[in-house]
């Protein structure tokens, strides 16, 4: 099969022999398969993939057909449209994931679609509602509104009844963060007078933290998903004893299988019926091949896009 292959700090497509499923595992025929920083940031050799997925071959999402399944798989047959969260290889043209992660395409959405769907609406919906407990009513920030998990998380907390302020540093952006059903769009100049919020779901990291606990009701939750900005900050304690305020923060790409398997099944109860619905969409700011998976690259980090990266398969 060809692949997006890291080799040297650069990404280009190679030759790799053809996964085979183990107990458990379906081979998958992926037809797309979403970008994510953490490809941008593999590639420059520092997020190697966790053990037991490829670690020369990007990608932590894929969509795709059921082609053939290893010993005990039965969640789906041969032919099936399914995508999944992987550790590592979704930018390839085969992959081999565990039944357990796999998730049926809805209907609604096109294989494009939904490979760029399952790390950014997972990472989203687990944040906001497993971590956060977001509820109908509250006021939610998201920062760093109008990439993937961004999209993603407007749409979730509007959908679920929260009024959401979404921070988009692009000006040309903010149209299309509020037709995603944001209900203010702001600069990020300035944010921390905007308040008060329940939940700050935190995409761009440390510089935001003063102002996101600034901001906060009492009770109220920060949820750090993106270090891009900045690591390391300093945390007012008083400020924090003073709102009885929880700061939280997560990754996915490590979690064990079964932790992947509960977010997978939270999807498909709680997400996937609002595709079908009409209810979420998919922004997809570009699509490449697979031949062309450098200039993806390039177009991803260049920033000042709305939503997803999708490389196609052929
Ligand atoms: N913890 C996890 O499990 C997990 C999972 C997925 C993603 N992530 C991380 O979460 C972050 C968001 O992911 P994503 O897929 O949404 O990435 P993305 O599509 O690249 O979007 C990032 C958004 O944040 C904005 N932004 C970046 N730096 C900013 C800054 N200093 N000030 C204001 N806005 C800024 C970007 O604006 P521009 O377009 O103008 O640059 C863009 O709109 C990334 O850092 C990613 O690595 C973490």
């Amino acid at each position: 099969m060809r692949a997006a292959t890291i080799r040297d700090g650069e990404v280009a497509v190679a030759e790799h022999p053809d996964p085979e499923p183990g107990s458990g595992e379906v081979l998958v025929r992926v037809r797309a398969a979403g970008l994510n920083g953490a490809d941008i940031h593999q590639r420059s050799g520092h997020y190697p993939a966790p053990p037991g997925s490829p670690q020369d071959i990007p990608g932590l999402e894929l969509a795709g057909e059921v082609v053939a399944r290893g010993p005990g798989a039965e969640r789906f047959v041969e032919g099936d449209r399914v995508m999944a969260i992987v550790g590592g290889g979704g930018q390839a043209e085969l992959a081999t994931v565990h039944e357990r992660q796999l998730m049926p395409i809805p209907d609604a959405l096109s294989f494009t679609e939904a490979g760029g769907v399952p790390e950014v609406f997972t990472t989203a919906h687990d944040a906001l509602f497993t971590q956060a407990g977001l509820r109908p009513g509250e006021r939610l920030l998201v920062q760093g509104a109008a990439g993937g998990v961004g999209t993603a998380g407007v749409q979730l907390g509007a959908t679920a009844g929260a009024h959401v302020t979404a921070s988009v540093r692009s000006a040309d952006l903010r149209e299309g963060v509020a037709a995603l059903g944001a209900h203010e769009v702001i600069e990020p100049e300035g944010f921390a007078e905007r308040g008060p919020f329940d939940v700050v779901l935190e995409l761009v990291g440390a510089p935001n933290l003063a102002g996101d606990l600034q901001a906060l009701a009492t009770s109220g939750r920060i949820v750090v998903i993106g270090i891009g900005g900045g690591a390391k900050a300093e945390l007012n304690l008083g400020a924090m004893m003073g709102r009885r305020a929880t700061v939280r923060a997560s990754t996915l790409r490590p979690r064990p299988l079964e932790e992947k398997a509960l977010t997978a099944r939270a999807l498909e109860r709680h997400v996937l019926p609002l595709f079908e619905r009409g209810a979420l969409r998919v922004p997809v700011a570009a699509t490449y091949p697979l031949d062309a998976v450098a200039d993806a690259y390039e177009r991803f980090t260049t920033g000042g896009k709305l939503g997803k990266i999708v490389l196609e398969m052929a």
